[in-house]
């Protein structure tokens, strides 16, 4: 899916959309391992310039798969790092300096000559002049033949802050707290996070010959819709981009799920010119984007607001009549509302994704929590309704959120212990346990409020979570699959209730998904399996947009208070910011926020007033996801 820019009016630089995280990575190593062979043909060095984080981990493996499998050599390649914390040690496990050799180096032949990453264990009297030395040193190698770039989610690019000028260089800055704030979970709390580095500067990042920026995940689709289509400002210096002319921005659907020609098409011209159609999907989309955007209740809707907002094409396949388009938005949302999720008795709504088991009532469900708290910060409400219901309600933790849990936690509990006689490991691995049993003890609580017995909750401490002090690969393994598909096949559920967010290509909530997905896959030929029907909430507490919502279950006040009870359960977190991307309000707050949000919108449209609203949504709205 490639637009040259010229045809796109809302898009200031080229874009490149591909489905997931790895189809990028596979793009931007290909280009990557081309420029290395033409140079190398040509008798030249490469001059990469490189960036850190989540992002370009998938890159960096498949450049080690070239050079393992394909003969690349990078003998001839010359790296810049874009930045580094400051001040920080070379061997912290937190240094850039020790994920590029983990991640890159140490898996290839590069010279470590050759291998530049701004130092972070120098006197702060030096910096300056090891900053000026940088610069140097990329003015001696020729220039930057080609910069990889990531975004944070405050607009930076390197560790540009909000501010940073266009005529910047190499030089020691202050991080933006929501930069600090993101990086938190990783650092074991917001704390611990350093409030400096040394980055590369704009203008040298704008002197490179080519630029790709790379993205991914949902949660940067709103600063990449400010960098690509916003006006160029110093308060976002992604925007700067703008001005080279020789950049690309590689995103996945995630990252590019707000930009205009995924958000709302028809403000681009003729659906069909976008290899689109009006069906019922992109009718109701448009529909609830106009209401939204006047500010209207979806019935009030007229022929003038779809006229005045770019929609006539729309209007023409109705006849020219407004009142047919808004029914088929508002019965979209009004039959999503249902205050019985694991269906009623006589098995009416919520309308099942297959099926089979709809009329089977009461139901076994089994709910899958990445994290300890993701089960009640995202669907509280709705775990207590089902299991007032009278439904089995299953809870499966898939990991033991041991890591975003603070040592001074950990510090109390043993003091405790000790100070009442109790003998404890000590390790590595006793004090690991010894972090998950306490995770444990909130979920449980937690999950006593919400109606679900002990005996009813599985720790499954699948692989895939940070490991204290550790850089760890995270990826689903094989016997992870294997363990969720033995507790599938014990429990044969006839509801699922998943979290999805395409935020971090290697985060706990993507990891913990496709480790469901293998299983179902592993298990699809059980008799349970073809009735069993999956839904989906959204990870971190927050809630689907209005178009993807399959299923909205309203909260009383009461059961908001009680949600909220659950959630103040996961006290041993209130320390630190632990949701990738949250600023350090309590749990409870952003979950209600959002609740709160969606609710607010169903009034405003037209439809039923209620407290609050906790959403799912069925696993084709979601792309690389569960069973087709
Ligand atoms: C890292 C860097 C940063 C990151 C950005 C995105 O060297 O310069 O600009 O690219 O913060 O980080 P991730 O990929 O972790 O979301």
């Amino acid at each position: 899916m490639t637009t040259p820019y010229e045809d796109n009016r809302w898009e200031t630089i080229p874009i490149r959309i591909e489905t997931d995280p790895d189809a990028c990575a596979e793009v931007v190593a290909d280009e990557i391992a081309a420029l290395i062979r033409k140079n190398e043909a040509d008798g030249r060095k490469t001059v990469l310039g490189l960036a850190t984080g989540s992002t370009p981990r998938g890159v960096y493996r498949a450049l080690v798969r070239r050079h393992q499998e394909e003969a690349l050599s990078f003998r001839n390649v010359v790296t810049f790092n874009l930045d580094e914390y400051f001040p920080i040690t070379p061997d912290d496990p937190h240094s850039y300096h020790r994920y590029m050799w983990e991640n890159l180096f140490s898996h290839l032949d590069i010279l470590p000559e050759n291998v530049h990453i701004p130092r972070g264990n120098i006197a702060l009297g030096e910096v300056s002049s090891s900053c000026l030395e940088y610069e140097k040193k990329i003015a001696e190698a020729g220039g930057l033949d080609l910069q990889l770039l990531g975004i944070g989610r405050s607009g930076h690019i390197g560790f540009n802050e909000p501010g940073s000028p266009a005529r910047s260089r190499t030089r020691l800055i202050t991080l933006d707290h929501i930069t600090r704030s993101d990086a938190a979970p990783e650092f074991q709390g917001l704390h611990r996070v350093p409030t400096r580095a040394i980055t590369m500067g704009i203008r040298t990042i704008l002197a490179a010959r080519r630029v790709i920026l790379l993205v991914t995940g949902e949660h940067k689709a709103a600063i990449v819709r400010t960098a690509v289509e916003g006006k160029v400002t110093d308060e976002v210096p992604a925007t700067f981009l703008q001005g080279h002319d020789n950049v690309t921005a590689i995103l996945d659907l995630g990252a590019a799920a707000d930009l205009t020609r995924l958000r709302a098409p028809w403000l681009l011209g003729p659906l069909a010119d976008q290899g689109l159609a009006w069906n019922e999907t992109e009718i109701c989309r448009a529909v609830l984007w106009l209401a939204e955007k006047t500010g209207k209740a979806i019935l009030k809707l007229t022929e003038e607001d779809y006229n005045a907002a770019g929609l006539q094409e729309l209007l023409a396949t109705a006849d020219g009549a407004a009142y047919e388009l808004n029914l088929k938005g508002f019965y979209r949302l009004q039959n999503a509302i249902t205050g019985w999720p694991g269906g009623r008795t006589d098995g009416s709504r919520p309308k099942p994704l297959r099926g089979g088991a709809a009329s089977v009532f009461p139901k076994r469900i089994l709910i899958f929590s990445p994290r300890p708290e993701d089960d009640v910060l995202s669907m509280g409400g709705t775990l207590a309704r089902l299991a007032a219901q009278g439904h089995e309600v299953h809870i499966a933790y898939q990991t033991s959120g041991a890591s975003s849990l603070p040592v001074e936690i950990l510090e109390r509990f043993r003091l405790f212990a000790r100070d009442s006689g109790a003998t404890l490991g000590e390790g590595p691995e006793a004090l690991r346990h010894q972090y998950s049993l306490i995770r444990q003890l909130d979920a449980k609580a937690a999950a006593k409020i919400c109606g679900i017995p002990p005996e009813r909750l599985y720790f499954l401490d699948l692989s895939f979570d940070w490991h204290v002090g550790e850089v760890v690969k995270r990826s689903v393994t094989g016997k992870d699959v294997e363990t969720i598909a033995e507790l599938l096949t014990r429990v044969a559920p006839h509801q699922i209730y998943a979290a999805s967010d395409r935020n971090d290509p290697e985060g706990t909530s993507r990891l913990g998904l496709e480790s469901l997905r293998r299983a179902l896959q592993a298990t699809a030929s059980l008799p349970w399996a073809s009735d069993c029907d999956i839904w989906l909430y959204r990870g971190g507490g927050s809630a689907w947009p209005l178009p993807a919502i399959e299923m909205a279950v309203p909260l009383s006040p009461s059961e908001v208070l009680r949600k909220r009870r659950a959630i103040t359960q996961h006290e041993t977190l209130r320390q630190s910011a632990t949701l990738p991307g949250s600023t350090p309000h309590q749990l409870h707050e952003l979950s209600s926020r959002h609740d709160r949000a969606t609710a607010e919108a169903f009034d405003r449209l037209g439809l039923a007033e209620y407290e609050s609203m906790e959403t799912f949504t069925h696993p084709d709205f979601v792309s690389n996801l569960l069973v087709k």
